[in-house]
Formats: structure tokens, sequence, C-alpha cells
């Protein structure tokens, strides 16, 4: 069955198409208009999405292959996301749908994270425990089988990206955060500044405490000091936040017993958080990494599996910007 994906929760344009569940091709487009303004713009956002995505579904079709009469489903993630970049992924997919004459099916952006580790290795078996690290959410999940969860932690505050990518902002790296963190720490000394592990009651994650405290070292520093211990401060806070991590995973393995871990979202393309999973004497996975970010691959992926298992979404489908797990 060849089901196209559609992903326009925020600000990449990401289409693909996936046969059988299997990838046949995937385009991210990353609206780089943003990053002049050190964050997402949701206006220009959906505009973007509005230009962009039909370009890129035909650039899918193309270099996958497949003429769009053979496309056998339509999923799309609904939820969550901004309201308006959604909307124009959803009714994009609504007509899609209805003029192919094929079913549609909304996505759970955060489901799709989840089960993109598995795209190009061999699924699990419940029960795993999923670490869901992006931009917009920082979860522990643990996975009694196909959709079944049971969220034990949570973000409290800043999520682990937005923290990147509130600290890249704030020393003038850049947005998104989390990759110019990670290039520029590869030249700092992490144990430069100490800088807090933040470790919020039980399983659940806060990130505003400990970008508070990269402001505040900041604040003080002088400008030539900023200048040249930028790769310092990256280093030391990407320790900190990738700590943090780790802890709770810790945490949740001795809690539950399970030790097979699922780590997804953006921040699992970070080097040290693999470095780190590494050390851990568990079996775990995360998806490559042009899977990490935002990708329509994911929505495919899951769109097939629940296409497959007759699950699908009727016209009166709303886009759900606070969507979490049901
Ligand atoms: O999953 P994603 O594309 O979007 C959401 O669903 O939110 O994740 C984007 C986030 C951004 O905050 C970005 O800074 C972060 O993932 N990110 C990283 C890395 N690559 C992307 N964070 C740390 N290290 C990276 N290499
Ligand atoms: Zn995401």
């Amino acid at each position: 069955m060849v089901v196209l994906g559609l992903e326009t929760s925020c600000d990449e344009t990401a289409v693909a198409l996936t046969r059988d569940g299997k990838i046949l091709c995937n385009k991210i487009y990353s609206q780089e208009v943003h990053s002049r303004f050190g964050g997402v713009v949701p206006e220009i956002a959906s505009r973007e999405h509005t230009e962009r995505l039909l370009g890129v579904t035909k650039e899918v079709l193309e270099e996958g292959n497949i003429k769009l009469k053979d496309v056998e489903g339509i999923a799309v993630t609904y939820g969550p996301g901004l309201l308006c970049s959604l909307l124009i992924g959803l009714n994009f997919a609504k007509g899609l749908s209805y003029s192919l004459g094929v079913p549609l099916v909304g996505v759970n952006h955060l489901e799709a994270h989840i089960y993109s580790s598995f795209i190009t290795t061999e699924e699990y078996l419940s029960p795993f425990l999923s670490l869901l690290v992006s931009g917009g959410h920082t979860s522990i999940v643990r996975v009694n089988g196909f959709r079944d969860y049971e969220v034990l932690g949570s973000t409290l505050d800043d999520a682990c990206g937005e923290s990147f990518d509130k600290v890249s902002k704030l020393i003038g790296l850049g947005y998104p955060g989390g990759p110019a963190i990670e290039r520029f720490a590869k030249k700092g000394n992490e144990n430069a500044f100490s800088f807090p592990v933040p470790d919020p009651e039980a399983l659940n994650f806060s990130y505003s405490g400990l970008k508070t405290s990269v402001l505040y070292t900041y604040r003080d520093m002088l400008q030539e000091e900023r200048i040249y211990r930028v790769a310092d401060i990256a280093a030391s806070f990407q320790k900190s936040a990738i700590r943090s991590l780790i802890i709770k995973l810790k945490r949740a393995i001795k809690m539950t017993g399970i030790k097979k871990i699922s780590v997804s979202g953006g921040v699992s393309a970070n080097e040290l958080l693999r470095k780190s999973l590494q050390e851990l004497d568990v079996e775990w996975v995360a998806p490559e990494v042009e899977f990490t970010v935002d990708n329509g691959a994911m929505v495919g992926f899951l769109g097939y599996k629940l296409l497959k298992e007759g699950i699908s979404s009727d016209y009166g489908l709303k886009a759900n910007p606070r969507l979490f797990f049901d």
C-alpha cells in the first residue's frame, strides 16, 4: 500500500512516500526564514507551508517514481503543533484524499516520533520505554502495546529542545539551536561552567532553571569573554541538559524494570545523548538522523500501520494544537 505522509505541524514542510511502511522518498523543506527571528514565527510558518507544500509533494512523487493516481492512502499530522500550520497540511490532505478517493488517516505527531525509531529497524516487542525529546516535548512514555501508552513523566516548563534553542539564541548561535550548540560544544570544555542538572520530582522534566542559569552567567560576563567562551558555555550547557535526560531515563528503567529504550525527536540526533545511551546497560534504538527532526516519513510510516489496522479518519477531522496521548 502506497501512503503519502504529510507533516506541517511547525516549521518543516515535510512529505514522504511509503510503500508497505518502507520509505520510497522523504523530503523536508526546513523554513530557514525563521532563523533571523531566533525562533518560529507562526504566521510566517503557515504562509511558507502554503507556498511549499504542493511543490514538495510533487518532488516526492517524482523522485519516488509514483504517479499521484497510484497513492492509496493519505496520512497527515493533525496535532500537536501550531494551529494554522496544522490546518494547511490537514486541508491539503483532505483535498487529496477526496479527489483520489483514498482513505485519510490523522496521525498524532508524538506517536509518529515514538514509532520513527522503527522506520529502518525491527520494532521492539512491547513493553518498551520511549524517551521523546523534541522542541515541544520531553516525555518518558511506557509503551505497553501498539498505541497503548502510559506517560510516566513529562515537561513541566520548557522542553529540552526548546532550551537548546533559547540558549543558542542568547549566546548568538542562531536557530535551530540544537545543531548549533552541538557544533560549538565540540570545541569547548564541558566542565568550564557548572550549570545545574535539572532533576525535578519523579520522572518529570524542567529546563527553565538551567536556561536561566545560563542567562545569569552570560549576563555577568564581559563582552569579549562572551565571545571567546561561547564554546565553553555551549559544552557546559549541553552536558547538563543531556545529563538530566539520562538521570530520568535511568530512574524510569529502575522503576519499571524495562531495559528496552527508544529515543526519538529532534534532540535524539545529539551525539552526546547517543554516546551517553551507549554507556548504559540497556538495549536502545534511535531513528536515523534524517528521521529525528520533523519529517513526513514517520507520518507515512505510522499512517500505514493505522490503515492496515483498519483505522482511518473522516473529513470532520480537526486540527488539535494541544493533542497529547489519549
Ligand atoms: O522533533 P522536532 O523537529 O520538533 C518538534 O516536534 O518539536 O525537534 C526540533 C528540536 C529543536 O528544538 C532543535 O533545536 C532540536 O530538536 N535539535 C537538537 C539537535 N538537532 C535538533 N537538539 C540537540 N542536539 C541536536 N543535534
Ligand atoms: Zn516533532
